[in-house]
């Protein structure tokens, strides 16, 4: 198709990348902005690896949305985070990167992204509407379910998760 210029806002900053309506996110964030975090690996939105946040407006609900699914025409205007836009202000790891290191949570890494994105949007829910602590593991459970992880499974991932919400 055509190419175009987009804006978008990406991890707190208007960016205008070109790219056809029908491109990829994925795509463009790696080849247009030089964002490689976010890992592409099924390709056919059912790992998880590509899963970055969206909202609406800044400080709105988050939103999970897999960007090897979502083409360029379907995401103007939306605020999207990626892995590179978790840190702090003074570039401190955020609370769930440091658990996801300090519990050895993974192996290869390649799921780690997409965990931390699943897991941001899982706190922003809770602190919408919190849940008593007994139906805590089922919402982790829930929240990863569409993330695969090939190496250490999901046991240590889903502690660490706990670990920083409680
Ligand atoms: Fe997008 Fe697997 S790469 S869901």
């Amino acid at each position: 198709g055509t190419r175009r210029m987009f804006t978008l806002h990406i991890n707190g900053v208007e960016q205008k990348p070109t790219a056809a309506g029908g491109d990829l996110l994925v795509d463009v964030l790696h080849e247009e902005l030089g964002l490689t975090g976010t890992k592409l690996s099924c390709g056919i939105g059912s790992c998880g690896a590509c899963k970055v946040i969206v909202q609406k407006e800044p400080g709105g609900p988050k939103m999970a949305m897999l960007a090897c699914y979502a083409r360029m025409d379907s995401i103007e205007a939306l605020h999207i985070t990626t892995v590179e836009g978790l840190k702090g202000p003074d570039g401190e790891l955020h609370p769930l990167q440091r658990e996801f290191l300090d519990g050895h949570a993974f192996q290869c890494g390649y799921s780690t992204p997409g965990m931390l994105m699943a897991a941001d949007v899982l706190m922003d829910q809770l602190a919408r509407r919190p849940v008593p602590v007994a139906k805590l593991d089922n919402r982790i459970r829930q929240a990863i379910s569409g993330n695969l992880c090939r190496c250490t499974g999901y046991v240590k991932y889903a502690q660490a998760i706990k670990k920083v919400i409680l």
